[in-house]
């Protein structure tokens, strides 16, 4: 297993091209199973989950040709020979499950094994049920499976207790091949959701609302290929943007949407943390130690639960105590025990977490738990004293593009390091 070595200190400089979103890559790789037409993606990230999600799509008879060189994807299914990925591919990532919306939309029928709590919280997915249920599918649980049937889905309105991003995005996959209209009240207004909403629209699909509370779907009889754009990850941005601010750098992240971006612009500028905003960029520039503030995670247009990690590394070195909570995940403080062996002062109280700035942290040997629990110990350990050694980097490689080179381009002393 790899690990990733940082010696601390260096200030970040220069510029950085931020890659497409994961999360918005994912569903629309799923959301290529609704038509037998070849929908092109460009712009690709080749990350690992992106390669699982290709895979479940293989599973079930899709052609998916990927281009690296040109970060490209197309992908044809127009010959599928399977309602039921395999548990092996499944179990590897949770959003393997929106494949389920487009399935029972398409054929009819849908078989998944269920995907299982992770290291963020237990994780249910009722939400996504109850909205199958609701267009008229018939779902059953057993085995370890979900099983759902339906000869045609019907529209159906739809409140979703929590705005859900998962759920969201895989009842729209399910309506927009339903019969009449289906309304998502409560939905996610991620720009992940929005990303899938115009891509679905590009489709020949006809929902209204993406990005809104309301999300209206008028069914269609069919859908046809595509070519797709992805928009730019922002939590990857979110994420070079506090390296800049945690190592009193200055850089320039390139191939931001500004909007998307916002609660995490206000929290560094409210920080102390100079950001100059420029069409599809932004310049991070810290002079000084930042100002602790408080956080607390809200879904979308609030402060994202994927940047929580990030900002307690960067709120370990400030100066005051900063309170973050987290409200969208019961059980997302798994780097606070690993931020704490690099000196860092946190106390977890229920769903918050008090962290008193230190002056310096130390490098220590540390376990990403998570993706973004892993970049938030390459943030800290780009600041600590010393050598900090992050094992368990497979979950960085699910979501970050080449992470340790942007780093190094960027001036840090950070390597990859192959171990047995
Ligand atoms: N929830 C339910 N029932 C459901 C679905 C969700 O109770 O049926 C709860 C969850 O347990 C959680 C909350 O609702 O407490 C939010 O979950 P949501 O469904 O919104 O999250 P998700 O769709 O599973 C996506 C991202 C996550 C990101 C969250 C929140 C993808 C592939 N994943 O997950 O990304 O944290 O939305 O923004 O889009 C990451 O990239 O590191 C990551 C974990």
């Amino acid at each position: 297993m790899d690990s990733i070595i940082i010696s601390g200190g260096s200030k970040l400089t220069g510029k950085v091209k931020i890659s497409a979103a994961k999360n918005s890559v994912l569903p629309i790789i799923a959301a290529s199973l609704l038509c037998p037409f070849e929908c092109k993606l460009e712009d690709i990230p080749f990350l690992d989950d992106v390669y699982v999600i290709c895979d479940v799509l293989n599973s079930v008879g899709a052609n998916i040709s990927l281009n690296k060189k040109s970060n490209r994807i197309s992908i044809k299914a127009d010959n599928i020979t399977s309602i039921e990925p395999p548990y092996e591919l499944v179990r590897k990532m949770r959003a393997s499950f929106l494949v389920i919306g487009p399935l029972l939309s398409r054929f009819g029928r849908c078989r998944i094994s269920l995907p299982g709590g992770c290291n963020i919280g237990t994780r249910p997915i009722d939400l996504h049920l109850k909205g199958f249920c609701a267009l008229g599918a018939d779902v059953r649980l057993g085995h370890g499976y979900v099983e759902a049937y339906c000869n045609k889905l019907k529209g159906a309105k739809i409140y979703l207790d929590f705005p859900s991003v998962g759920a969201t995005e895989n009842i729209m996959m399910a309506a927009v091949l339903a019969q009449g209209e289906t309304i998502i009240e409560n939905a996610a207004e991620e720009p992940e959701v929005v990303d899938l909403s115009n891509f679905l629209n590009s489709m020949g699909a006809n929902i209204i609302g993406a990005g809104t509370d309301t999300i209206r779907i008028i069914g269609v009889k069919e859908l046809k290929g595509t070519t797709h754009q992805v928009i730019p990850d922002r939590i990857e941005a979110g994420t070079y943007m506090v390296a800049a601010a945690i190592t009193q750098g200055s850089v320039v992240v390139e191939n931001v949407i500004l909007e998307h971006i916002r609660p995490v612009i206000a929290k560094l500028q409210e920080a102390g943390v100079t950001v100059i905003e420029e069409q599809n960029k932004v310049k991070v520039v810290a002079n000084g130690v930042p100002k602790a503030v408080d956080i607390k995670t809200m879904p979308y247009p609030g402060f994202p639960t994927d940047m929580q990690a990030q900002f307690m590394a960067l709120m370990s070195i400030a100066k005051g105590t900063s309170i973050i909570t987290e409200t969208v995940f019961e059980n997302r403080f798994m780097h606070v025990t690993e931020l704490k062996r690099m000196g860092a002062n946190i106390k977890i109280d229920g769903r918050s977490a008090v962290v008193e700035g230190t002056a310096k942290l130390t490098g220590a040997q540390v376990k990403a738990t998570d993706l973004r629990a892993g970049a938030a110990l390459v943030l800290a350990g780009l600041v600590a004293e010393g050598k900090t050694e992050i094992c368990e980097v497979h979950h960085l490689d699910r979501g970050y593009v080449n992470i340790v080179e942007k780093m190094q381009s960027l001036g840090a002393n950070i390597q990859r390091i192959q171990k047995e």
